[in-house]
């Protein structure tokens, strides 16, 4: 990679007492690259994103973002840094509006000046500028025509785009998504690629964990695959769609086992 990355990932290692989450992750995201973070359930995925979010701390190693250690940051000032993340588990505030959804997120990511909030024509103007970058962002996801809608009320796959109008409020550099397309069907799941796309060719670096391959294959720049808290191959799409590691991951007996059990234990 020629370009400073704007993530790097520098030798994470992250253990819940005696289970080992994730080992020695190393790996880096350039500016402007679309990557995902692939593997079986139970491989790292959520705990990898837990930790550059600066939702957990690494038992070893260190993430930098634009060059800058991230381990001492609290999660609200890595956003602020322009890390963004949406979760998987859909988060919306529910009885609100999708619009306040997103008007809300705006709020909390937009701390005025203190002038703009005691004067009230300055309190006017900040607040239909908030207003008019909401309507901008749910043009951006597709919701605009659901903008009044209560959030709770949507579909599962329009309340993840909810979720990733909530992570742009924030005005992020870096994206972070996890399993966005989770309860998407096929057509929702091509809308979700183009808007994936979109965003990027807006300025916003990418990275996707995502279970739905052929989807991954589609929009993916680069893939990082782990499996049981290692990195086993990292590349272009069509070498680790072929690629004897990853197929043995999600193929063989061990990824097959544990996917069943994530399953089973729901
Ligand atoms: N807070 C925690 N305490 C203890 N163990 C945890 C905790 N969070 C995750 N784990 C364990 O760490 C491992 C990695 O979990 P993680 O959620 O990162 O996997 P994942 O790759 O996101 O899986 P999935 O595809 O199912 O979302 C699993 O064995 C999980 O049970
Ligand atoms: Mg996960």
């Amino acid at each position: 990679m020629s370009a400073a990355p704007i993530l790097r990932i520098d030798h994470v290692g992250v253990r819940f007492g005696g289970l080992v989450a994730i080992a020695d992750l190393h790996f880096d995201v350039a500016e402007g690259e679309i990557v995902s973070l692939i593997g079986p359930n139970g491989a790292g995925k959520t705990t990898a994103f837990n930790v550059m979010t600066g939702f957990l701390k690494p038992s070893q190693g260190r993430v930098l973002f634009k060059g800058e250690y991230l381990s001492r940051l609290k999660p609200h000032e890595i956003s602020r840094a322009g890390l963004a993340r949406t979760f998987q588990r859909t988060s919306v505030f529910a009885a609100d509006t999708v619009f306040d959804n997103v008007l809300i997120g705006l709020h909390r990511h937009a701390e005025p000046p203190l002038l703009d909030r005691v004067v009230p024509a300055r309190r006017r103007a900040d607040e239909a500028r908030l207003r008019a970058r909401a309507r901008e962002i749910l043009e951006l996801v597709g919701l605009a025509s659901r903008a009044d809608e209560l959030a709770g009320s949507l579909a599962y796959g329009e309340q993840r785009l909810v979720g990733v109008a909530l992570a742009l409020a924030t005005e992020p550099t870096m994206l972070l998504l996890d399993e966005p397309v989770s309860g998407m069907n096929a057509s929702e799941t091509q809308v979700f690629v183009r808007l994936i796309r979109r965003v990027r060719d807006e300025g916003v670096t990418i990275l996707l964990v995502e279970h739905d391959m052929p989807m991954v294959m589609e929009v993916s720049d680069r893939i990082v695959c782990l499996n049981y808290g290692r990195l086993i191959a990292e590349g272009a799409p069509a070498a680790i769609r072929a690629d004897p590691a990853v197929i043995e991951a999600y193929l063989g007996k061990g990824g097959a086992a544990r996917e069943l059990a994530a399953e089973v234990q729901g």
